[in-house]
């Protein structure tokens, strides 16, 4: 996957790059990461990007010509899907990034607006899709566009070392993940729960999925509306007492 970003901080990124995971999927070929910036394409002496807004208020808005002009070179030859990180845009979720690892183009051109924001025609003639990662603002879109690399590049064929990983997080199953335990068995006078310990992997698996349902149950249960259980699942549910409290509150969101 190549993504390309534009942004008049190109610096903003090169730590997160150069670190775990993203660092290892770039040395290996899994991922490139283009930065650009923004700045190259303006043309007045002092390298303008953003001017006043036209109507007036506060703050200042990116221009759309540097912003085109980097695109356009960016394009060329070939051409990769434009997401503007914005406010505005579709909340950012597991399944966005899911959907974008699979991108048939292979190219994700990811821009980060400052200031206000982007000239509102820039987004009309050459943004594909606009990406919010939730609903607060934050100085620019860099973080944001961070975000969407490695939550994409973590869904790469070969990335993780272990292929199951992503596929039980959270959010994959529609379930949140169960608590997770390391040693020592015995921590500040809480134990390792002995399900874990027992070496019987049917009885660990049952074990982590229920306690993925009572996490869900408690903190996010509007998350259980939608997911189909299967019968197996449904006799751990009964076997495990949760089977009413799942469905009462499968009827209380509307299932
Ligand atoms: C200070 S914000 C502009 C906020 C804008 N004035 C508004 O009220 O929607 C500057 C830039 O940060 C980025 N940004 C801020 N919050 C974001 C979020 N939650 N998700 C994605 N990008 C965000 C966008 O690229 C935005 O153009």
């Amino acid at each position: 996957m190549r993504f390309d970003i534009l942004t008049i901080f190109p610096e903003l990124f090169t730590s997160p790059l150069d670190e775990g995971i993203l660092r290892r999927a770039r040395q290996a070929g899994q991922i490139s990461v283009n930065l650009h910036n923004i700045r190259d394409w303006a043309t007045d002496k002092h390298s303008s990007t953003d001017d006043r807004p036209f109507g007036g208020g506060e703050g200042m808005v990116m221009k759309p010509e540097p912003l085109s002009a980097c695109l356009r070179d960016v394009q060329a030859g070939c051409q990769g899907k434009v997401i503007l990180l914005s406010p505005r845009g579709k909340t950012f979720t597991q399944q966005t990034a899911e959907r974008l690892s699979v991108e048939d183009c292979g190219k994700l051109v990811l821009v980060c607006g400052r200031y206000e924001g982007v000239d509102e025609r820039f987004s009309r003639l050459h943004v594909d899709q606009e990406l919010s990662i939730g609903d607060y603002i934050l100085t620019g879109g860099e973080l944001a566009a961070m975000v969407v690399v490695d939550a994409v590049t973590r869904l790469l064929p070969g990335v993780l070392g272990c292929p199951d990983s992503a596929a039980r997080d959270t959010f994959s199953r529609g379930l949140l993940k169960h608590g997770q335990y390391t040693r020592p068995r015995e921590f500040c006078g809480l134990s390792v729960p002995e399900a874990l310990l027992s070496g019987d992997h049917g009885r660990i698996e049952e074990y982590r999925f229920l306690e993925s349902v009572r996490e869900t149950l408690h903190r996010r249960p509007a998350m259980l509306a939608s997911i189909e259980w299967s019968t197996n699942e449904i006799k751990q549910l009964k076997k495990g007492g949760l089977y009413q409290d799942v469905q009462r509150v499968m009827r209380e969101h509307g299932c």
